[in-house]
Parts: structure tokens; C-alpha cells; sequence
């Protein structure tokens, strides 16, 4: 387990990740009922952008930099740089579980698990003091499969692997079928890089042969998708993706794409659209 979220946190990708994931937490909250919300490979919660390891590769300075350098006129936009804007103040920024944990309410309970002992030791640090959250230091797939159903039945799955694996993206259809059987209702979000030789189209075949409902991609190009070198874009799976946020993204695209640069582009896979 090399990978560490560190080198990459506030880039492009956690800026479009985390604001897809803030807006349908959001929604999931509209309704007074307890939302559950597990995020599977959580990383640290909190990552100091003065740090050596996020100076070095500088990739925050691309992402959350720009979103918080310039103003905004789409409210999800001002929403996100609004919540960000505190700890971005101090040079802090905020990952996927504290993101999560700071929007719980009093009925709300947040699962944020991590493998690594390092980062899961930080993890803990990081979400102590945050009533209704937990963390579990387990294989992430195991812990989708433990905590699904939720007694909630209503909530938000996050799964946001490092991609260090070679057949992360066969793991991934192979969990998905799983996932389905186990709560087909559940509203998962799926993120993945976008780079030349990995199999993304087998990903969408499979996700569109499962037929959850309202499955729906955002993919965010930075690059030319046929670009060789490196990380070109990422996408973010949504099934079950809450009425609205896909229109509430696309009209979002041009303000945070013109900040941050590159291309959004979104669709339904196969027939889920009005589902
Ligand atoms: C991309 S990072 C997570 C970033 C985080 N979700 C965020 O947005 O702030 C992926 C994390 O998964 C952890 N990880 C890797 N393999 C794992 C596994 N099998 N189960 C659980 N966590 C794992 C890594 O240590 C890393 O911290």
C-alpha cells in the first residue's frame, strides 16, 4: 500500500468528487429521516496543503486554488467554496469523511473506513470529537459488503479506491453485482482515473448491463483523453443518482471547468435515464 492521498488532495478530481458528493448528501438530507453514509476508502479526513508531500507534486494549486481564487455565480459552486472556505483559510483541506462528517446531522451516522494502519491512525485523530461517526479499519470491500443494507435505508456509499491494483477496475464489476443484490436503492458514487489502457468502457458496459437504476457518469477531462502520459481525466459512477444533481452539475460545468480548465462531459448509461 503505497498510495497516499496526501500528494493529491484539493486537485481537480477531489474538487469535482467532493462537490458531487456534498451536493447528494445535501439532497439525501432534504428528508428528516437518518441518511447513512459509508465511505469505504476514506484516506486521512484532513490534509495540510503546506505539507511536503502536497507541495511537491503541487496539484492543489490546479484544483481547490483556483475554485478559491476567483468568484462564482452557481450557487452549488458558492455552496462548496463556502464550506471549504474556513479550512482553505488556514491551508488546510478537507477529505471525503470529514467533508461527510461535518454535514451530519443528529439522526445521521457516517462509517469512514481505512486500511491503511498509518492513515487510518490519522483518520481516527481527525474524526474524534464528530458524534455519530466511526471508523473501521478493514478491506474496503469487505466493509460494503458488512454494512449494506443500512437499517436507514437511505444514504450515500462512496468508493474511492487508490487504483494501485492492476485489476481494481475487475474488482469493481465484480463488487457491483454485490452491491445490487444487496441494496439496489442505495445511492453509490464511483470514482475512477480516466487514462490511456484502462478498461473505463468495460466499467460503463457492466454498470449498464447491472440496470441499476439512474446510473449516471460525469467524467472530467483535464487532458486529451488519448493523451499517453499519465492521469488524463476521471469520472465519477453514480447509481441511484438523486433527481436533480446531474441537471445541477451540468449547469455547474462551464463556471468550474473555466476555473479549474478541461472539459466535463455527462450522460446516462444505457436506459437508467428516466428510471
Ligand atoms: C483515493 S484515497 C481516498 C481519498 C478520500 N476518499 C477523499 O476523497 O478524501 C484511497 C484510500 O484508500 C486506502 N485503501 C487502499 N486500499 C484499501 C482497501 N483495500 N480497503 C480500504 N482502504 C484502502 C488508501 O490507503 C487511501 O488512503
Amino acid at each position: 500500500m503505497n498510495y497516499r492521498h496526501i500528494y493529491h488532495a484539493g486537485n481537480f478530481a477531489d474538487v469535482i468528487k467532493h462537490l458531487v458528493f456534498r451536493m447528494i448528501l445535501s439532497h439525501v438530507q432534504q428528508k428528516d429521516k437518518g441518511a447513512f453514509v459509508l465511505d469505504a476508502f476514506a484516506g486521512v479526513g484532513r490534509y495540510d496543503l503546506s505539507a511536503d508531500q502536497a507541495l511537491r507534486t503541487g496539484e492543489y494549486f490546479q484544483g481547490i486554488a483556483r475554485v478559491m481564487s476567483e468568484a462564482v455565480t452557481n450557487v452549488d459552486l458558492q455552496d462548496f467554496k463556502d464550506f471549504v472556505a474556513e479550512d482553505f483559510a488556514k491551508g488546510f483541506y478537507a477529505g471525503s469523511p470529514v467533508l461527510a462528517a461535518k454535514m451530519l446531522r443528529l439522526q445521521d451516522r457516517l462509517i469512514a473506513n481505512e486500511l491503511h494502519p498509518e492513515d487510518f491512525g490519522l483518520l481516527r485523530r481527525n474524526l474524534r470529537g464528530f458524534q455519530n461517526a466511526a471508523v473501521t479499519h478493514i478491506d474496503a470491500y469487505d466493509a460494503i459488503r458488512g454494512s449494506l443494507p443500512p437499517q436507514e435505508r437511505r444514504g450515500v456509499v462512496l468508493i474511492d479506491p487508490p487504483f494501485e491494483k492492476k485489476d481494481e477496475f475487475q474488482s469493481l464489476v465484480r463488487e457491483m453485482a454485490e452491491w445490487k443484490k444487496r441494496w439496489a436503492t442505495g445511492c453509490y458514487i464511483l470514482w475512477y482515473p480516466i487514462k490511456v489502457g484502462l478498461p473505463v468502457d468495460d466499467l460503463y458496459e457492466a454498470a449498464a448491463a447491472l440496470q441499476m437504476n439512474r446510473a449516471w457518469v460525469c467524467e472530467y477531462l483535464l487532458r486529451d483523453r488519448e493523451l499517453l502520459d499519465g492521469l488524463n481525466g476521471c469520472g465519477l459512477l453514480i447509481f441511484n443518482a438523486p433527481f436533480q444533481i446531474p441537471e445541477r452539475v451540468d449547469a455547474l460545468s462551464a463556471e468550474l471547468t473555466g476555473l479549474m480548465g478541461g472539459t466535463i462531459r455527462s450522460f446516462y448509461l444505457g436506459s437508467s435515464t428516466n428510471a
